[in-house]
């Protein structure tokens, strides 16, 4: 048994993360959290606290840190500023939180030996075009499009020269776009079902030709603790799911699984530099750790998610104002 320290453990990946952990390991965690507006003391709700513990505070904050670091056998990297519209809006705090947090965490696991997973995403890599069906790879070069990619690029690298210059033990995954319970309403999927549930229409941007490669959130935290498990330290891991859908094909399912008109939608301005397409390639998982996606149906998944949001109006109805005010004050 191993204790655990899960950085954005209150956050919509990291809490399915922690969840996923203490079910199917004896390990202990402890989640170290800032608790920004995407973060949701709600999502560890009903955790042991015997095997679950919440540190409120900051991944810049190198004493913090430090303490903590010395007492973890592995440090599971998930906090950062993730949302790319707010990174057009501002990006200071995402490089403050994205590169200064990552590297404040990687010089307290350098001081103290502990072995680190940094938990990134395909973005890194740009986008692809949308008519050929190239996908990622470990090996496609960083090519970042927004504030926040580019942040994720460069928090990656980091890690990778402090596992070169340092012998720091460490590995990456990039991971495509995840969908599930606990995702804070800001996103493409459950902005657009709670907008149905309010009587709102949906907003799609632009076109809604782009492409994104959904894989279920439990799908994604089962790779990382097979990552923990069996990877190796300095190599990258991409995953993915082959879960490729355009935008208004997955808006209209999501219309139609609520009993609404697949019409009934509003197209509204395309994001600034939007990303045509992702993909991944994710045979190093399958290959190499055998590790395979559970959630192979997208409508079925994304069936299931909508139950969960019509079921728990209460963790997303207190930010849902404010979250439409802040998407009407970009749009003005
Ligand atoms: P999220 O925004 O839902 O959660 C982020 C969490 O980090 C929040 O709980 C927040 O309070 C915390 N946090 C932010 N700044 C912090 C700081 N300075 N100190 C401590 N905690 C801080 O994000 P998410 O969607 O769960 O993403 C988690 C990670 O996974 C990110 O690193 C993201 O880049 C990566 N990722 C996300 C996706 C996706 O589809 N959402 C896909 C691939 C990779
Ligand atoms: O690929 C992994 C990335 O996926 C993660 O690194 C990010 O943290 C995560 O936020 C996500 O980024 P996207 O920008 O792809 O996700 P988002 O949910 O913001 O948007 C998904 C798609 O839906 C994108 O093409 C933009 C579009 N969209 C989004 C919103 C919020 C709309 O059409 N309407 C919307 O209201």
């Amino acid at each position: 048994m191993g204790r655990l320290l899960v950085t954005g453990g209150a956050g919509f990946i990291g809490c399915n993360f922690v969840r996923t952990a203490l079910s199917a390991t004896d390990h202990r965690v402890t989640v170290l959290d800032k608790m920004t507006y995407a973060a949701n003391a709600a999502s560890l709700a009903g955790l042991d606290p015997r095997r679950c513990e919440l540190v409120v505070g900051d991944i810049t904050d190198a004493v913090l840190v430090e303490g903590l670091v010395a007492e973890a056998d592995i440090v599971v990297h998930f906090a950062a500023e993730s949302h790319n519209d707010n990174s057009l809006e501002d990006p200071w705090p995402f490089v403050h939180t994205n590169l200064i947090g990552t590297y404040t965490l990687l010089e307290a696991v350098r001081k103290h030996g502990v072995r680190f997973h940094h938990v990134s995403t395909d973005e890194v890599f740009g986008d692809l075009p949308l008519d050929d069906a190239v996908k990622f790879t470990e090996t496609t070069p960083y090519n970042p499009s927004s504030p926040y990619s580019a942040t994720k690029a460069g928090s990656d690298l980091l890690v990778r020269a402090w596992v070169r210059s340092f012998g720091v033990e460490a590995t990456l995954s990039n991971c495509s776009n995840n969908y599930g319970p606990y995702q804070h309403v800001e996103k493409f999927i459950p902005r657009q079902i709670t907008n149905i549930l309010d009587g709102v229409r949906p907003k799609l941007y632009g076109e809604g030709a782009n492409v994104r490669d959904w894989i279920h959130v439990q799908d994604h935290s089962r790779a990382v603790l097979r990552i923990l498990e069996a990877g190796v330290s300095g190599r990258t891991y991409l995953i993915g799911a082959n879960g490729e859908q355009d935008n208004m094909t997955v808006l209209r399912m999501i219309l139609r699984l609520m009993g609404q008109d697949e019409d009934d939608f509003e197209q509204v301005r395309d994001r600034a530099g939007h990303d045509l397409r992702y993909a991944i390639d994710g045979r190093r998982m399958r290959d190499e750790l055998d590790w395979v996606p559970r959630f192979t149906d997208f409508r079925a998944g994304l069936k299931q998610t909508i139950t969960w949001y019509t079921e728990n109006r209460d963790w997303w109805e207190p930010v849902k104002a404010s979250t439409e005010a802040k998407y009407a004050k970009a749009e003005q």
